[in-house]
C-alpha cells in the first residue's frame, strides 16, 4: 500500500488544521469531507475564448519555493501559518528583516530560485522530478488601471490551488485539468502588483482522479495564466451549432451588472448570417436561425471553420467554428447525416521527448495529432484520460479529427462521496463549456474503467444528466468493462454494464491476449455479444514493446513484433464485430506511468504506445496504419 501522506503523514506531523484545503483537512481528520459549497465558484466563470481577448499573458519566469509540510497553510500546531512562514503575504522580505533584527521570515519568494511556467515542476528541475506536494509560485508584475474588470485565468494547475494577489485570497480550486478563473479587480493596484500560486499535487481518496492512476503525476501549473481584461457587464459564455433540425443555434451569457436585458449578437460573417436578440432576467440568451441550404459542414476530410463573432454592447468577442451535426441510429455513428466508422488512437496530455513536462505547445500538439492523422491515417482521437489543452482541441478542429473528450472519473473513485460527486460535476461542466464550441469534440465520456456498483451508476447518471443538460448535441459515452465466459468451446465477451442504457455509444477497454494468457491466434475466433442494440467503439486495446526489443517468434511480451501480431489478431477479431464502429487503440506513444516498473522493458514507462517516447514508430504502427488505409477505402 502506498504511503497516503493525507491519511497517516500529515496527522503524524500535526497538519489536520483549519487551513488545509477544504477537502485534504476533512480526510486528514478521517472525515467525509463536508459538502463542498455551491456557491460563486470558480466554475461560475468561463471567461470563453480568452486568450482572444485583452490579456497580459503572465507565462514566463515566476520564483518557486517547495512547501512539503505545508507550512505556508497552517503552523505546526495547525493554527494559522505563521508570518515566516506565509509564501503569499505581500511583503518585502530582506527589506524587513533589514529593518527589524527580531524579525524571523523563512521563505523569500523574492529570491527564490526561478523556473518558467506553464510546464510541470517534476519535468522542469531535477530535485523535483519525484516531488509530489505543496509547492509555491510568486511573480510580479505591473498593473496600470483602466475601467472595467480583470479576471486572473490558469489554464490548469494539478491537482489543487489557492491563488493570492497582492497577499489578498482570490480563491482556491480542485481539478487538475480544467481551467478557473478569479475577478481580482479589487485586488489590484496601480504599479507593482503580486500573484502567488499555492499548487497541492497530492490528491486524496476522495479526489478525481484518486491517487492510484496509470499515468505520471504532472504536478504544478501546467497550462497558461493569464489577466484577462473584460468589460464591467462582458460575454462570459457563447456557443454557436448547427442542431439536428437544421438550425444554426447560438446562446450568450453575460456576466456583470448590466446582464439584464441587453442586446445581444451572433454574426457568421462568411455566411451573412446574424442572430440577435435581448438577454432575459439572468443575463441569458438563445436564438437561432435556419442553417443556409449549402452550408459548409465540418468534417474530418473538409475541417470547415467560419468566423463568428459574439457581441453584447461594447463586449466583442471572435472565434472559429466548425458547424457539423453527429448522432446515433440504431448501431451508426451519423456524422452529417452518414454512418461513419472512428480510425482512432488515443492520447495522454504528454509531449514527445526523453523528460516530458506536460508543456502542450502548438508545435507539441501538432506533432502528436499530425502522426495520428497522416501517420496512421486517422479521422478520431480519444483524449484520455482527463480534459486536454485547449491547445490540442483547437488543432483537432483545424486539422480534421474527431475527439473523445472525458473527465478523469477513473478506476477506484468514491461514488458514495457527496463532495467528490461536486468536484466530478464541476469539472465536467467546467470542459464543456470550454470546448462545446470546438466541432472536433463529439464525444463526452464520463467514466473510465469504474467498477460497477448501485453508487457508481448513480454517481454517472448524475454526470450523464449534467452533460445532457450542457450540450445537446453531442454523444454521451464512457469506457466499460466486460464479462467473458466459455460458451460451447468458444469464448464469449458481453456487453451487459446496466450504464450502457444511459449512454449513446457503448464502448469497451479489451485486453485479450495481454492481460491474459489467451493464444493471440485465439482472438479472431472470440464472439462478443451486447444486451443493447446500440454503437461500439473499442475505446482501448494494446500490448506493451519496448521499441527495437525484438523477437522474430513473435511470442516474447515486449518484443516488437509480439506488438505487431497482437495487433493483427485483434483487428481481426474487430472485423468479425458487426455493431463495432470505431477504435482508438491504447495509445499513441510510451508514456510516463510510475506503475510501470520493469528494468529492462518499462523504467516508469507504460510502452504500449505504437511509438517510443520520443517518436519512433514500432513495427505495429503500419499494422495500424495500413489497416486505417483499408478502412478508410471501404
Ligand atoms: C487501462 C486504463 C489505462 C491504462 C491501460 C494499460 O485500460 O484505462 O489508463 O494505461 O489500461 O493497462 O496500459
Amino acid at each position: 500500500m502506498t504511503f497516503n501522506p493525507t491519511r497517516r503523514g500529515w496527522i503524524g506531523l500535526g497538519l489536520a488544521s483549519a487551513a488545509l484545503l477544504p477537502a485534504l483537512r476533512a480526510e486528514a481528520q478521517g472525515q467525509t469531507p463536508a459538502p463542498v459549497a455551491t456557491g460563486p465558484s470558480p466554475e461560475t466563470l468561463t471567461l470563453i475564448n480568452a486568450g482572444a481577448r485583452d490579456v497580459m499573458d503572465l507565462s514566463g519566469t515566476w520564483r518557486w519555493s517547495i512547501d512539503p509540510f505545508r507550512d505556508g497553510m497552517a503552523g505546526f500546531h495547525g493554527a494559522e501559518a505563521d508570518l515566516g512562514h506565509r509564501r503569499y503575504d505581500d511583503i518585502d522580505v530582506e527589506a524587513a528583516m533589514t529593518a527589524d533584527p527580531n524579525a524571523l521570515y523563512e521563505y523569500d519568494m523574492d529570491r527564490s530560485p526561478t523556473t518558467t511556467l506553464p510546464g510541470s515542476w517534476i519535468a522542469a528541475e531535477p530535485e523535483l522530478r519525484h516531488y509530489q506536494g505543496l509547492m509555491w509560485y510568486r511573480r510580479d508584475f505591473d498593473h496600470a488601471p483602466g475601467g472595467g474588470r480583470v479576471h486572473l485565468r490558469v489554464g490548469a494547475a494539478d491537482y489543487q490551488t489557492v491563488v493570492y494577489v497582492n497577499g489578498e485570497k482570490a480563491g482556491e480550486h480542485e481539478g487538475g485539468f480544467v481551467p478557473f478563473a478569479f475577478d481580482v479587480t479589487d485586488l489590484l493596484r496601480p504599479g507593482r502588483n503580486n500573484v502567488t500560486l499555492g499548487v497541492e499535487s497530492v490528491r486524496t481518496a476522495t479526489s478525481v482522479p484518486p491517487p492510484v492512476t496509470d499515468w505520471e503525476n504532472y504536478a504544478g501549473v501546467t497550462r497558461e495564466v493569464l489577466l484577462v481584461h473584460t468589460p464591467a457587464t462582458f460575454i462570459d459564455d457563447a456557443w454557436i451549432r448547427l442542431d439536428g433540425q437544421g438550425r444554426i443555434v447560438a446562446d450568450i451569457a453575460l456576466n456583470g451588472a448590466d446582464r439584464a436585458d441587453r442586446a445581444v449578437a451572433a454574426r457568421l460573417p462568411g455566411l451573412n448570417l446574424t442572430l440577435n436578440g435581448r438577454t432575459d432576467a439572468e443575463g441569458r440568451w438563445r436564438g437561432s436561425v435556419p442553417a443556409p441550404r449549402r452550408l459548409a459542414l465540418w468534417s474530418p476530410e473538409t475541417p470547415t471553420l467560419h468566423d463568428v463573432v459574439f457581441e453584447a454592447g461594447e463586449d466583442r468577442l471572435t472565434d472559429r467554428v466548425g458547424l457539423r451535426t453527429i448522432a446515433v441510429r440504431g448501431e451508426d455513428i451519423l456524422l452529417n447525416g452518414r454512418p461513419i466508422f472512428l480510425r482512432g488512437i488515443c492520447l495522454h496530455e504528454e509531449e514527445y521527448g526523453p523528460n516530458p513536462g506536460r508543456i502542450i505547445t502548438p508545435e507539441a500538439a501538432r506533432a502528436l495529432l499530425t502522426e495520428a492523422k497522416d501517420g496512421l491515417n486517422c479521422n478520431f482521437v480519444r483524449l484520455a484520460h482527463y480534459p486536454h489543452s485547449e491547445v490540442t482541441t483547437r488543432l483537432a478542429d483545424e486539422l480534421g479529427l474527431l475527439v473523445w473528450s472525458e473527465i478523469p472519473v477513473y478506476w477506484r473513485i468514491d461514488f458514495a462521496n457527496m463532495d467528490t460527486l461536486g468536484v466530478a460535476r464541476r469539472m465536467l461542466a467546467s470542459n464543456i463549456r470550454r470546448d462545446r464550441n470546438r466541432a472536433s469534440i463529439a464525444f463526452w465520456s464520463v467514466a473510465n474503467e469504474t467498477p460497477i456498483s448501485a453508487p457508481r451508476n448513480a454517481f454517472l447518471r448524475a454526470l450523464i444528466r449534467d452533460v445532457r443538460d450542457l450540450d445537446d448535441s453531442r454523444l454521451v459515452t464512457a469506457a466499460l468493462l466486460t464479462d467473458r465466459e466459455d460458451v460451447d468451446g468458444r469464448v464469449e465477451i458481453r456487453i451487459d454494464d446496466p450504464l450502457v442504457a444511459d449512454l449513446d455509444v457503448m464502448a469497451v477497454n479489451t485486453y485479450g491476449g495481454w492481460y491474459s494468457h489467451d493464444r493471440l491466434t485465439d482472438l479472431p475466433a472470440m464472439r462478443w455479444r451486447s444486451d443493447f442494440s446500440k454503437p461500439l467503439i473499442f475505446s482501448e486495446f494494446g500490448a506493451g514493446a519496448l521499441a527495437g526489443f525484438r523477437d522474430s517468434g513473435a511470442t516474447r511480451k515486449f518484443s516488437e513484433e509480439f506488438q505487431a501480431e497482437y495487433y493483427r489478431q485483434t483487428l481481426a477479431m474487430a472485423d468479425g464485430i458487426p455493431f463495432l464502429r470505431g477504435l482508438s487503440p491504447w495509445i499513441l506513444k510510451d508514456f510516463r506511468a510510475p506503475r510501470r516498473q520493469h528494468p529492462v522493458f518499462q523504467q516508469g514507462w507504460n510502452r504500449k504506445g505504437l511509438t517510443s517516447e520520443t517518436g519512433r514508430r514500432k513495427q505495429a504502427f503500419a499494422v495500424l496504419a495500413d489497416y486505417y488505409a483499408r478502412r478508410a477505402r471501404r
